[in-house]
Order: structure tokens, then C-alpha cells, then sequence
């Protein structure tokens, strides 16, 4: 079927406009071979909008956001030290934005694969035989609800200045995300690890109750559970053992960084963030890197495979999607690489010239 794409693009601060820049051509690229159109609105957010705006998100480009079918995003944010937008108060800094659409746009699952490509196992920090074969896991993190989204304040008690931020999540918001994280693992190998911090905290031993009471209605995937802490280490001591990551706003904010590493460079991981419907907005994993902005050098990899993930998830367009994926993979093959994935022998190229190889791949 032949499709018409309204892509919401948010290109953002640091490395984003030159990354995303870099996916539009790709997924023109495969737009044009399998027959479809891509309608792109671009739309602002972090910096760019508060240097326009005054605020890192408006009401405005909600509305935009919500008419699209999909949102594809650079990142966002700038140096903490130096830039202006971190002199504002913290509610009008650029990643309240990005805090903010994920709220407003109820992107409450967001998926996280961190893989290992054979290519890249020079680039990849852990010993070989920790690698060996690879590994390919998924993390499902949710992402408007816990500590990022609850209540906080600074004030002073007792004349000492005092700083508080709550972590709640309701059965319910525990329940679609465990959902969602059993339904990737019944199209993976079955595994669903969840991790929660339950020998601590409430929030975490709630959730440990509702995700066994979910994995009932999945007799075929096997659950385990995982402390936060033993999980962070698993992760460099035997990331083979995970099929998909189960776990809450921060844990898997940080665990995510952690997986993405371990892949070798988080120049690399896509990410999607989706709500109940179709609709999901999909970004790098990485952040918008403003020490290597405008260089030309930054890796587009992470935002063409976020591209792919669009297609697959938003649009349904799987054999679209796969064209992406295997021409990234090509292009590795041949040896071309950004300069924080690249190894001896292997042929470093620009942010641009990378687009324009797996563009070429598409035919
Ligand atoms: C991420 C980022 C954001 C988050 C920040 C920028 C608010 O670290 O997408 O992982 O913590 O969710
Ligand atoms: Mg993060």
C-alpha cells in the first residue's frame, strides 16, 4: 500500500539538526524506492524553541505534534556550563520540553534495543569472550510516570534548605508498560527480566506484584526479576543473559545509557517512545553532544535507526523498515565508519557521507 507520511520533525539542539537531517534523507531514500510521500512539519523544541519562544515547548507545537502520525527527533539541550538555557529555572530549561511532550502525548513505553553488531565488537568496551556471539536485548522503560514526573520542591526546614521528589506509580501505569514489555518479548526469545528495587522501595515491590500478576496472561514468556543494582552489573558481566528490560522512568534512564555502551558507542541505539495508538515519537538514545556539534562528525546511525523504527511501529511499513536496517548493516560490512565507532583499517567518514552511503544502500 502506498502512504502518505506526516512526519512531525523536532531536529533540537547540538548534533540534532545534522542527524536528523541525515535520517529525512534516508527515509526519502526508501519513501521514493517502495513509492510513499514523507510531509515533514518541523517543529520546535528544547533550545531552539526557547531561543524563539522563551520556552522549550508551546502549546502550539503540541497541537502540530499531536495532527502528525509520527514525530522523528534529533535531541536536545546544550552545554549545562555555558549556555544561557541553564540560567532559566528548571522548568523552562530544554529537556522540560522533552519531559513535557512524553507527558503530554502519553508516550508511556519506550523501548530501547541495545545491540551488538559483529562489526562493531572492536568498538564494544567488554572482553571477547563476555561478547562472543553477540547480543541483542531490549530495554522497555517506562517513561511518564515514577520520579521524573512526581511532585518536587526545594525549601528550607529548620532553616536547612531541603530538596524533595517524589516517586509514585499507580498499578494501572505499572500494568500497560508490564504489558507492553511481554508483548515485545512473545516477538523476541520470551524473557522478560523486571527490574524494580523491591528489597527497598514500595514503588518497586508494587511493581513486582503487578507484573506477576501480567505474566499470567503469558504462560509462554518466562519472568524473572532483577534488583537495579545487580542489574546494572549484569549488564558488563553477562549482557547475553537478557532478552527485554523491564523497569521504571529512572532505572531504565539509566540502564539504557549503560546498555548503549556496552554496544560500543551510543551513537548507535534508536529509541521509540509510543502510547496506546500508533502514534510514537522516536529519537536517539544519545544526547544532543553539543562538544562535537556542527563538526560534521557526529554518528547519524542512532537517528536512521530510529527512522526504521518509525516505519515499523507508527506506519506498519516492516519491509521499508528492514531496507534501513540492512543497508546500515552494509555499511558497516564496508568498513565505514564515524569516528567514535572507528577501529584500525576501517574508512572514517562524516556525519553526512554516512547518510548519503545508506541512502545508496536503498534500492
Ligand atoms: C533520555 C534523557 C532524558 C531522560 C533527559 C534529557 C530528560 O536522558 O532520554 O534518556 O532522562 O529521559
Ligand atoms: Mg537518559
Amino acid at each position: 500500500m502506498i502512504m502518505k507520511l506526516n512526519i512531525g520533525v523536532i531536529k533540537g539542539d547540538g548534533i540534532g539538526p545534522e542527524i536528523v537531517t541525515e535520517a529525512m534523507k534516508v527515509l526519502d531514500k526508501v519513501a521514493g524506492v517502495y513509492g510513499h510521500t514523507c510531509n515533514y512539519t518541523q517543529l520546535l523544541m528544547g533550545g531552539a524553541s526557547i531561543n524563539v519562544n522563551g520556552i522549550p515547548l508551546t502549546d502550539e507545537t503540541i497541537l502540530q505534534a499531536k495532527k502528525s502520525d509520527a514525530i522523528l527527533m534529533g535531541s536536545i539541550g546544550g552545554d549545562a556550563k555555558t549556555s544561557p538555557w541553564y540560567q532559566l529555572e528548571p522548568s523552562k530549561r530544554p529537556e522540560a520540553g522533552l519531559l513535557k511532550i512524553r507527558k503530554e502525548l502519553n508516550l508511556f513505553a519506550n523501548l530501547r534495543p541495545a545491540i551488538l553488531y559483529d562489526e562493531l565488537k572492536g568498538a564494544c568496551p567488554l572482553k571477547e569472550e563476555i561478547t562472543e556471539g553477540g547480543f541483542d536485548l531490549m530495554i522497555m522503560r517506562e517513561l511518564t510516570g515514577g520520579l521524573y514526573f512526581g511532585k518536587r520542591q526545594t525549601v528550607e526546614e529548620d532553616g536547612v534548605l531541603t530538596a524533595h521528589d517524589s516517586l509514585t506509580y499507580n498499578e494501572n501505569e505499572i500494568r500497560r508498560i508490564a504489558k507492553r514489555g511481554f508483548d515485545i518479548a512473545m516477538k523476541r526469545r520470551g524473557k522478560v527480566t523486571s527490574v524494580d528495587k523491591a528489597n527497598v522501595l514500595d514503588s518497586s515491590r508494587l511493581w513486582r506484584k503487578v507484573v506477576e500478576e501480567v505474566a499470567k496472561d503469558y504462560p509462554e514468556v518466562t519472568l524473572e526479576h532483577m534488583l537495579v543494582d545487580n542489574c546494572a552489573m549484569q549488564l558488563v558481566k553477562d549482557p547475553k543473559q537478557f532478552d527485554v528490560v523491564l523497569t521504571e522512568n529512572m532505572f531504565g534512564d539509566i540502564l539504557s545509557d549503560e546498555a548503549s555502551m556496552v554496544t560500543g558507542s551510543i551513537g548507535m541505539l534508536a529509541s521509540a517512545s509510543l502510547n496506546e495508538t500508533k502514534f510514537g515519537l522516536y529519537e536517539p538514545s544519545g544526547g544532543s553532544a553539543p562538544d562535537i556539534a556542527g563538526k560534521g562528525i557526529a554518528n547519524p546511525i542512532a537517528t536512521i535507526l530510529s527512522a526504521a523504527m518509525m516505519l515499523r511501529f507508527s506506519f506498519d511499513l516492516d519491509k521499508e523498515a528492514d531496507a534501513i536496517e540492512q543497508a546500515v548493516e552494509k555499511v558497516l560490512k564496508e568498513g565505514f565508519r564515524t569516528i567514535d565507532i572507528m577501529s584500525e583499517g576501517k574508512t572514517q567518514v562524516g556525519t553526512e557521507k554516512m547518510g548519503d552511503l545508506i541512502a545508496g544502500y536503498i534500492e
